[in-house]
């Protein structure tokens, strides 16, 4: 069934938890099915330059045993190009990264880049997968992903909210009208919208009340809510505001 709006389960905070320790539990990828049998979607995994939670191996097994769509996120470097040309996932997320940051900060810069960015995802494009830009709800950016060909863009949540939880109701306001432009812009483009980062149960209502979005991608929020109720519980609530907002 596709839905009207689809939920994407991040579970690289499965592998941020396995790897504190070593060794191979928590499984990311038993999180995955399990994801797939709480009705996610889609599955966002993002394999990092330092390979700090998803690594190589955690990938082929996402493509071996999860029937429902994978969401690859990663860099725009050669390095990621060949491996998601090896496991041609439904879709590729193309991310910023910087090793110092603690996760993807900003939007990437598609409009000064767009040559270059152009010319990577051709192949990607040929392969079949789906590539979207994970880009700020800015007007030039937009305009810029949909020159360079890039069907889906992701309009990056981080700082609405952050201003949530700052309790900057005034900032967050502002930057939910941004994204809500940016939706609207970017539909009228054509482009499919998705949105994403740091989302959790009291800012997903307005994110996902908004009619051009078509998919949200949650994780850090998900996992970590899983270690009180459970990875199914948490993303049947969340699949429930979503709806709600939808209604
Ligand atoms: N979308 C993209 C493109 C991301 O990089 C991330 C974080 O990896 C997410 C969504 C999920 O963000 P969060 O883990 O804060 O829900």
């Amino acid at each position: 069934m596709t839905r009207d709006l689809r939920l994407g389960v991040n579970i690289d905070h499965v592998a941020t938890l396995r790897n504190a320790r070593g060794g191979g539990l928590p499984d990311p990828v038993r999180a995955a099915i399990l994801a797939q049998t709480a009705s996610a979607d889609g599955i966002t995994a993002h394999l990092r330059e330092d390979r700090r939670h998803i690594r190589d191996d955690d990938i082929a097994r996402l493509m071996a045993e999860i029937a429902i769509p994978l969401n690859f996120e990663m860099a725009a470097t050669s390095e990621m190009q060949k491996i998601a040309l090896t496991h041609k996932p439904h879709a590729v997320c193309i991310v910023p990264e910087r090793r110092e940051e603690r996760t993807t900060e900003g939007g990437l810069e598609v409009a000064a880049d767009q040559n270059r960015l152009a010319d990577f995802i051709a192949p990607l494009s040929e392969a079949g997968c789906r590539i979207s830009l994970f880009i700020a709800a800015d007007p030039l950016q937009i305009e810029a992903a949909y020159r360079i060909g890039a069907p889906v863009i992701e309009l990056h949540t981080g700082a609405y909210c952050d201003f949530h939880a700052e309790g900057n109701h005034a900032a967050r306001d502002a930057e939910l009208l941004r994204l809500v432009e940016g939706a609207k812009r970017a539909a009228d483009l054509g482009l499919e919208v998705h949105m994403g980062h740091g989302l959790n149960y009291e800012t997903v209502t307005p994110i996902a009340a908004i009619k051009e979005v078509r998919e949200l991608n949650i994780g850090h929020f998900l996992i970590g809510e899983a270690v009180f109720s459970g990875l199914s519980t948490a993303i049947g609530e969340m699949r429930r505001l979503m709806e709600e907002a939808r209604a």
